[in-house]
């Protein structure tokens, strides 16, 4: 039967026509089949966990579009270049019915998208979707199913005063945050929301928004007559509070369905500041997409905030137990919610921080050393919008705001780790001096607060700081060239390289090399074994990245010598690293110098 089919075809011409038919139909396949691999590796890096897409940079990170995305929301900015006045203190919120609904996003017409590149700048997010938007838009119950299966005591659960400190943040996106708030917190556990207006001059901030209040109960405004920054104006917020538990949250945010009950029934135990899980408001569409479950804050070299995967441990619970709050060594800052008696038992804020930068971390440090802990719960879920720039501007100027905090921080509560930190950073150790902080080194006294390195060994034992136990310096090539990350590339995931060495403070060229055999650059990366090249990863378990000192090698687990290839440079600049056959190879001979940290 078959071959009497194949003979049917396969006579004469028709042999030839029927034979090109079916290799045009293998060909037609095949050509779909690439395609659709290519798409869905296309999918599987769009889908990169947003932390990983978020950790490359000092201040930003690169999404999958190619833009730099700031992750602190004051840094930078401008205030609308040429805007009129007009412009600026308008209120335009006129909602389209349907527009955003259910979280999803709003497209302009290609006319509308010019002025709203126009308008940009106002607010660093697009202010005409917002406008669009109708401030009691509906949201999808963006919880997993466990956390929707958890039981709340709500009679037993203690009240929350919410604090949302806005500094010329447009109408309707603050509307929104009010309203999502009213709209999706039990009556009984919501005593209060108090709105303060860290001095702002839009004209639209002011009695038309007393007026839109005055009718949703429960809601006040307090105004500051300077502009303090977030932390005078959060502890103004704080100190008017009648509720058991202050809930903060930035002015650009959209709780979703079961937000608050998590919050309150940990917050109510009194030892910790707990955070809700953050999505994503796209700066663009306003679209409410998930973050990805597997993060948590912590900080680089140079105390920039950043979100890493969480360690091993926390992993494991998260699969055993999803709804559980999990430990995290940093909070990002914007939300979160602690018993009002344990933020003032704990020193509320360092008041003597302006405007915004590095309250976050004292917060977090000073929590932890000083008994407390800091917590993300799965189970609350709240989108805010993360902002490519900050519009704000800083009085004296971004750098000796952000440093002055910075310094702060560091001098109070790091320890050792505050010389590593100045040493490296010269310009803010000059203003170190400048600083009065008597006031919180005796509250970490009256706490009787634990060291940095306690909290270092503790909450972050995969910090990828230098410390006594590891050693710290530059790993130099026997031709010239040294270990380090390529700079102005992302580090993550990036091939390794060699670089030049720098002198002893030039700290891209530092690195951490730890008794297990791990090279850890700032950042968390870590040299691993690639296919063919060696690259920069994120730290984790694998193998790969073990690199045992034999001699002057550096040998693999498998026995391969990490070797520096050399093309025309000679020195091995910018050449890359690969693991190879140990032979008899300079590129394979290097040295440890050793830079103190401290
Ligand atoms: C301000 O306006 C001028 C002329 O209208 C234009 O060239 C310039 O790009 C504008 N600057 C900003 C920051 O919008
Ligand atoms: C939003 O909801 C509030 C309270 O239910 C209501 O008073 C108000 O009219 C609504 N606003 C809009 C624009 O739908
Ligand atoms: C607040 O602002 C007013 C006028 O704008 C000024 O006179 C006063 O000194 C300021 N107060 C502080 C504490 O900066
Ligand atoms: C803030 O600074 C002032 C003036 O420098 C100082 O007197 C005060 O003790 C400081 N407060 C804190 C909490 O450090
Ligand atoms: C470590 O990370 C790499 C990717 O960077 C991944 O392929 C590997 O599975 C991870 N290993 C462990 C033990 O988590």
């Amino acid at each position: 039967m078959v071959r009497n089919f194949w003979s049917y075809f396969c006579r004469g011409r028709r042999k030839k026509f029927y034979s090109l038919l079916l290799l045009f139909l293998v060909l037609l396949n095949a050509m779909f089949y690439v395609s659709f691999l290519l798409y869905t590796t296309i999918q599987k890096r769009n889908k990169k966990a947003w932390h990983e897409r978020l950790q490359f940079d000092q201040d930003s990170y690169v999404d999958n579009s190619g833009m730099r995305v700031v992750v602190g929301h004051y840094v930078g900015g401008n205030s609308g270049g040429n805007l009129s006045d007009d412009t600026i203190n308008s209120n335009n919120y006129a909602p389209i019915s349907g527009a955003g609904e259910g979280g999803r996003p709003v497209q302009l017409s290609p006319r509308e998208v010019i002025t709203a590149r126009e308008l940009y700048p106002l607010h660093s997010y697009n202010i005409l979707v917002s406008d669009r938007i109708s401030i009691n838009r509906s949201l999808p119950d963006m919880r997993s199913e466990s956390c929707r299966n958890v039981q709340y005591d709500i009679e037993n659960l203690p009240t929350a005063t919410v604090i949302i400190v806005f500094h010329n943040e447009a109408w309707s996106t603050l509307m929104r945050t009010l309203m999502s708030v009213l709209l999706r917190s039990p009556e009984v556990l919501l005593k209060q929301i108090i709105l303060v207006d860290d001095a702002s001059e839009r004209k639209y901030l002011g009695k038309e928004l007393e007026n839109a209040i005055v009718n949703l109960g429960k809601v006040q405004i307090l105004r500051s007559a300077n502009r303090t920054g977030l932390v005078g104006a959060r502890l103004m917020g704080a100190r008017a509070a009648t509720g058991n538990v202050l809930v903060f949250l930035d002015a650009h945010c959209e709780v979703t369905q079961g937000w608050l009950e998590p919050l309150l029934d940990r917050a109510g135990s009194d030892d910790v500041f707990i955070c809700p899980h953050i999505d994503l408001l796209s700066d663009d569409t306003l679209a409410y997409t998930k973050s990805i479950d597997a993060h948590w804050g912590a900080f680089s070299w140079r105390l920039h905030f950043r979100w890493l995967m969480p360690s091993k441990e926390v992993m494991l619970t998260k699969t055993e137990n999803p709804s559980k709050p999990y430990p995290t060594p940093a909070m990002a800052g914007g939300l979160f919610a602690v018993r009002k008696s344990l933020f003032w038992r704990l020193g509320g804020y360092d008041e003597n921080m302006t405007i915004w930068g590095a309250e976050n971390l004292e917060l977090s440090w000073r929590a932890w050393q000083c008994g407390a802990r800091v917590e993300i719960t799965p189970c609350s879920r709240v989108g805010h919008i993360f902002r490519r720039h900050s519009p704000y501007k800083y009085p004296g100027g971004v750098a000796k705001v952000l440093n002055s905090n910075l310094a702060r921080a560091a001098s109070v509560w790091m320890d050792e780790w505050a010389d590593f930190f100045f040493k490296f950073n010269p310009s803010i150790a000059a203003i170190r001096d400048q600083q009065s902080v008597a006031a919180r080194i005796e509250l970490r006294k009256n706490l009787q607060c634990k060291s940095f390195k306690w909290y270092l060994d503790n909450v972050w034992p995969q910090h990828f700081f230098p410390a006594d136990d590891r050693w710290f310096g530059r790993i130099r090539n026997e031709k010239g060239s040294c270990l380090g990350v390529v700079s102005g590339t992302p580090g993550l995931g990036g091939p390794a390289a060699g670089v030049g060495c720098g002198g002893d403070l030039d700290v891209e060229r530092l690195l951490v090399y730890t008794p297990d055999g791990r090279i850890m650059a700032d950042e968390g990366l870590c040299l691993q074994q690639g296919n063919g090249r060696a690259v920069w990863k994120s730290c984790n378990d694998s193998k790969k990245q073990i690199w045992n000192q034999k001699g002057p090698r550096l040998k693999t687990q498998d026995g391969l010598c990490l070797t520096q290839l050399i093309s025309d440079s000679k020195d091995g600049i910018n050449d890359p690293l690969t693991a190879k056959r140990c032979v008899n190879d300079n590129g394979q001979i290097w040295h440890f110098e050793r830079v103190p940290w401290r």
